[in-house]
């Protein structure tokens, strides 16, 4: 080795000695002015850590009240509930009280006639439809149910 790569060898160190120093003083300083790397400091950084990382899916094991009351079933409708005068006087009305397209009207010996086939025959006859009366009176949103308080209705006249 010769003379000149000595002393480059001596100043080379002496450099890197100086750069350590100054990073173990730069380390020094930024622990004491920060208290150091705490990752607890920051929380809103954690949950934006946790948020992140969260897995695509996750499986529910637990139902809140309001998911049970959601998936309840729908209550049956107690069928004394439904007021068959207003579904008359709703729907079948309409032909019934003229007796537009030859509806028997209740009250007329024509019903009476009809009347004959009692509640379930008649029930059935108006849920389905008989000849020109179209089935529930055209209102398939109607249950059967409702139909057959329509019926009941009709006939208590
Ligand atoms: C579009 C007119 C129309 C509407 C609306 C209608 N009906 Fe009728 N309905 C008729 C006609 C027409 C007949 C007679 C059918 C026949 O010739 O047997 C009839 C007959 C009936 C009968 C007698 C069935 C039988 O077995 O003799 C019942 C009961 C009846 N309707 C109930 C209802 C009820 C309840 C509603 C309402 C939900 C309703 N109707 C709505 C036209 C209607």
């Amino acid at each position: 080795m010769g003379d000149s790569d000595t002393i480059f060898l001596k100043r080379f160190s002496m450099v890197i000695a100086v750069l350590v120093a100054i990073t173990v003083v730069i380390i020094v300083i930024a622990v004491n002015t920060t208290g150091g790397v705490d990752p607890n400091a920051n929380p809103s950084r954690l949950t934006l850590a946790d948020k992140r990382t969260l897995p695509v899916g996750a499986v529910r094991t637990e139902l809140s009240a309001a998911d049970l009351a959601a998936a309840a079933p729908v209550e049956p409708v107690d069928p004394a509930d439904i007021d068959g005068g207003a579904v008359y006087a709703q729907v079948c009305q309409a032909c019934h009280m003229t007796g537009a397209a030859g509806a028997p009207v209740p009250g007329t010996d024509l019903w009476a006639e009809r009347a004959m086939k009692g509640l379930e025959q008649l029930a059935a006859n108006a849920i389905n439809g008989i000849n020109a009366m179209p089935a529930k009176g055209g209102r398939m949103d109607l249950s059967d149910a409702e139909v057959t308080a329509a019926v009941e209705h009709m006939l208590g006249q």
